[in-house]
């Protein structure tokens, strides 16, 4: 045996003893929870509830960083690139399954710089709009963008945004093109809905649910099967005349690529807890979703669950031939 495979060897034990040990002392500092989106939008809505429970499970702050911008790839980019000890985590969504083809130049690997943890929940969409927007219901609205297109502005959240996603698929279902206004997140983008400085956006129940029953807004549908519990008055989308239009945004926790089994789990079984608490649940279900079930918030099924939504959207993008870059 050479020299440097004995030192191998002789290291190789306390490389295995390392990984329990790490588990045990974690966390040893604060967690910062990456969100890739803007302040008060619907991602942070969720990684905020889920970050204070988690907290509350781990010992340890769990300190919400929004870091927006590029359709939520800025923040993963910083995740992936954070050391791998768990200490730094990430809160996205569907984004990280359409992201590894609607970007093809990236900083970042969007699906080796990672390790799953869990998912989280999977939220509806809604169709909404200023408030004064001259149509009452879907189906005028249909008639007003065939209508108006060139005069309707859409907002979103950047490329590989849910929001963006939604809007695509509303105006490949119209077949019509609309102007689009990106902003960092939909938080800042709800405020000009209300505002009336946009026209119309597809987001998640998480940010419309409250301005829809206050009315600060225009609802038009639920892009969901069945309609929404919080929402019972709102009609899905099949039912106020666009069948097919259906979309929902599932949401995962991730860590950097590298970061050890033992600290996964760990951060997995916080998660877990947090999907248990009370105000958690009663919360999510205000605005319209629900927790996953325990056997989804895993390492295991949250990779198999992303892989199969990457290999679904990758067909759909490249036949689009929309990219971000
Ligand atoms: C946000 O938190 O701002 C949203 O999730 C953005 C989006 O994906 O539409």
């Amino acid at each position: 045996m050479t020299i440097i495979a004995r030192r191998l060897v002789l290291a190789l034990p306390a490389a295995l003893l390392a990984a329990p040990a790490l588990a045990q002392g974690f966390p040893t500092q604060p967690i910062t929870m990456v969100i890739p989106f803007a302040a008060g939008g619907p991602t942070d809505t969720v990684g905020r509830l889920i970050a204070e429970a988690m907290a509350r499970d781990l010992g340890q702050s769990v300190i919400v960083v929004n870091v927006g911008g590029a359709g939520g790839t800025l923040g993963a980019q910083r995740v992936a690139q954070a050391r791998p000890d768990g200490h730094t985590i990430l809160l996205h969504h569907i984004g990280m399954a359409t992201i590894p083809t609607l970007y093809r130049r990236l900083a970042y690997d969007p699906v080796n710089g990672f390790e799953t943890i869990g998912m989280v929940t999977e939220v509806p969409m809604t169709l909404v709009a200023r408030r004064d927007f001259p149509a009452q219901t879907l189906q005028e609205l249909v008639a007003h963008v065939r209508r108006e297109r060139d005069r309707i502005n859409l907002a979103n959240a950047g490329i590989g945004a849910a929001s963006h996603l939604c809007g695509l698929l509303l105006q490949s279902t119209l077949n019509v093109q609309m102007t689009t206004v990106p902003y960092n997140g939909t938080g800042p983008a709800m405020n000009d809905l209300v505002g009336g400085r946009v026209d119309l956006m597809c987001d998640q129940t998480t940010n419309t649910t409250e301005h829809i029953r206050a009315g600060t807004i225009r609802a038009y549908a639920a892009t969901t099967p069945a309609r929404v519990a919080s929402l019972p008055d709102l009609p899905t989308a099949a039912e106020a005349g666009l069948p097919g239009f259906e979309v929902s945004v599932w949401h995962g926790l991730y860590a950097p690529r590298g970061t050890p089994a033992p600290v996964i789990e760990r951060l997995s079984r916080a998660l877990q807890v947090a999907l248990r608490d009370e105000r958690v649940v009663s919360r999510f279900r205000d605005l319209g979703t629900e927790p996953v079930p325990a056997e989804r918030a895993t390492p295991g099924y949250h990779r198999r669950f992303w892989e199969a939504d990457i290999a679904k959207w990758r067909p759909i993008i490249q036949a689009a031939g929309t990219f971000a870059d």
